[in-house]
Order: C-alpha cells, then structure tokens, then sequence
C-alpha cells in the first residue's frame, strides 16, 4: 500500500513573516524600498526608519502594514528611544535590516581626520548601535534575525575601470562595509546559541539611473560589462535574500555574507 504523503504544509510557510515586526533602517531608499515591500508583502509589519519621508506616502499606499518612524539612525538615543516606543505596543522586533548609510564621496588624499570619522559613524557605527538596541528585546523573547547590508566593497577591491565616469566611493565605504561583515560573523557567533541569527548582504552595482544619464553615457554599459550575467541589478533582485535570512527558511544559516552581484565577484 502507497504510504500517506506527509504534509506539504510547513514547507509552504518557510517564509512567512506573520506576527512578526520589522524595521528597516533607511527603508524608503533605492534598495530599502525593496525590501520594506517585499517583507511586509510577506506578512511583516515593518516600521521604515529614516530621516525623511520621500516616497513614504507610495509605501503606505503599497501595504497598510508599512509605518513611518522619522529618525536619524546615527542618533543612538532617539533610535533606542523609537524601540522603546515600539516594544510597548510589540511584544518583540523580530527582524532589523540595517540598511540606512550616506557618503560624501571624497579622494583618498582629500579626506580629513573628522570626515573620516563622520563617513564610519555613518556606515558602520550606527550599525552596531542600531543592533544593540535591539538585542535585549531578541534576547529576552529568544528569537531574531539580524540583517546587515553590506557591499561588495567591503570584501573586493574597487575595479577603477568600470567607474571612469563617476566618483567611485570612498575608502572609508570599503572600510566600513569590511567592518559590517566582520562584525556579522562577531555578533552571529556571539548570540547563535540565544536563537538570535546575524547576516549579512552583499550587493554588487543596483545604480539608481539603468540606462546611464546624458553626462556619463558609458557608465551603466561599463558596469554591466563587467557583470558575467551583463547587467545591473534591479532593487526588486535583493527581496529574495531579505526574506531567505529573515524567515524561517534560513532556521540554521548565521554568521554569513550573501553576495547578491549577477556574479561580479565570482570572475
Ligand atoms: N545601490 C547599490 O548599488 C548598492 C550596492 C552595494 C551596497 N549597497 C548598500 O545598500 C544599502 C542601501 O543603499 P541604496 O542604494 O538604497 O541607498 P539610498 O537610496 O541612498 O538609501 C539609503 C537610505 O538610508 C537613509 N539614510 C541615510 N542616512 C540615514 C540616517 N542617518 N538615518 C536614517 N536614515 C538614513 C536615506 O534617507 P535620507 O538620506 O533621506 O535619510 C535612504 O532612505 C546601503 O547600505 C548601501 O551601502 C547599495
């Protein structure tokens, strides 16, 4: 007699993200965008954590379950503030995605003592303050996962050719998304027997402009050269990987950098 097929069920709703509470810092940008829309679409009430609300209206038209939370994430005590605020109506924050960063694009022999400073605080150390607020909470209900977003540049040095056209980011970037690497697989090893995961993304070239602008023509077509899949990504291809590392599909992954590139760093 043929044995009776075992439920399909729990591999349906590997990636649900029901009853669970996001925040996405910088979750209104280029990428953030993205990801706010796909975990909510999930079933994730996201709460998007940025200094402004551009495009705000846009997402909380796209799902009643996306919210604003105007904060400048360099800001520790308003970020721990703002989690506080958020616990009281939550039991938990079940997921971060460190997303948010900005950078003033200077040259190596240019940059000065505080602007190398401001360019860390913005990329990395926010990071580690936005994570710490949240890990009392993780730890206390036993669960959470930790998105960091990181780039290519934080492991592979800057190829110059493909960006003639455009200032290349700075050192400071490359530095800092190094540290936001390294301090996944810290933190991921640190909290891994408390049930907290810590991961990490790793975009490769997702320009906002596809098709290049008047001024730098060749500069779309450079990148996507040097892409063996010959283009750039498009912010909806990071969703996938944000929802993998925020859901249970990923129960025993931690400590790990996804590089999402077309293949770029696998030449
Ligand atoms: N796009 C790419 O090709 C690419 C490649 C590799 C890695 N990444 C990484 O992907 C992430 C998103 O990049 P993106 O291209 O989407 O950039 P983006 O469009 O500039 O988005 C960054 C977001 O962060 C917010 N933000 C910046 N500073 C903030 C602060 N202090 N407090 C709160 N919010 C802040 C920005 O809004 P406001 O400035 O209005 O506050 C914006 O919403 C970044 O970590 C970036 O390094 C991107």
């Amino acid at each position: 007699m043929k044995e009776k097929a075992a439920s399909t069920e729990p591999y349906k709703n590997l990636f649900a993200l029901q009853n669970k509470v996001a925040i996405v810092t910088g979750g209104n940008g280029h990428l953030g965008t993205s990801i706010t829309k796909a975990l909510a679409s999930f079933g994730a009430t996201v709460f998007v954590f940025s200094r402004n609300d551009y495009s705000f209206q846009a997402l909380s038209d796209f799902h009643e379950n996306i919210h604003f939370v105007k904060c400048d994430v360099t800001d520790e005590k308003h970020f721990r503030h703002e989690v506080a605020t958020l616990q009281k109506s939550f039991s938990n924050i079940d997921i971060l995605v460190n997303n948010a960063f900005n950078e003033r694009r200077k040259q190596i022999e240019d940059i000065t003592k505080s602007e190398w400073n401001v360019g860390i605080e913005n990329i990395l150390s926010q990071v580690f303050f936005c994570t710490q607020a949240v890990l009392p909470g993780m730890l206390k209900a036993g669960h959470g996962a930790i998105v960091n977003i990181g780039s290519i540049y934080g492991f592979l040095g800057h190829n110059q050719d493909a960006y003639q056209e455009v200032k290349s980011s700075s050192i400071f970037y490359s530095v800092a998304k190094g540290g936001v690497i390294q301090m996944t697989r810290r933190l991921a090893t640190e909290y891994a027997s408390k049930g907290i995961r810590v991961n990490c993304i790793s975009p490769g070239n997702f320009p906002k402009k596809t098709k290049g602008s008047p001024d730098r023509p060749g500069y779309i077509v450079a990148l996507s050269e040097k892409t063996p899949m010959k283009r750039v990504g498009h912010p909806d291809e990071i969703c996938g990987a944000v929802v993998y590392l925020s859901s249970q599909a990923s129960s025993y992954v931690t400590g790990q950098n996804l590089i999402v590139d077309g293949g770029w760093s696998a030449w």
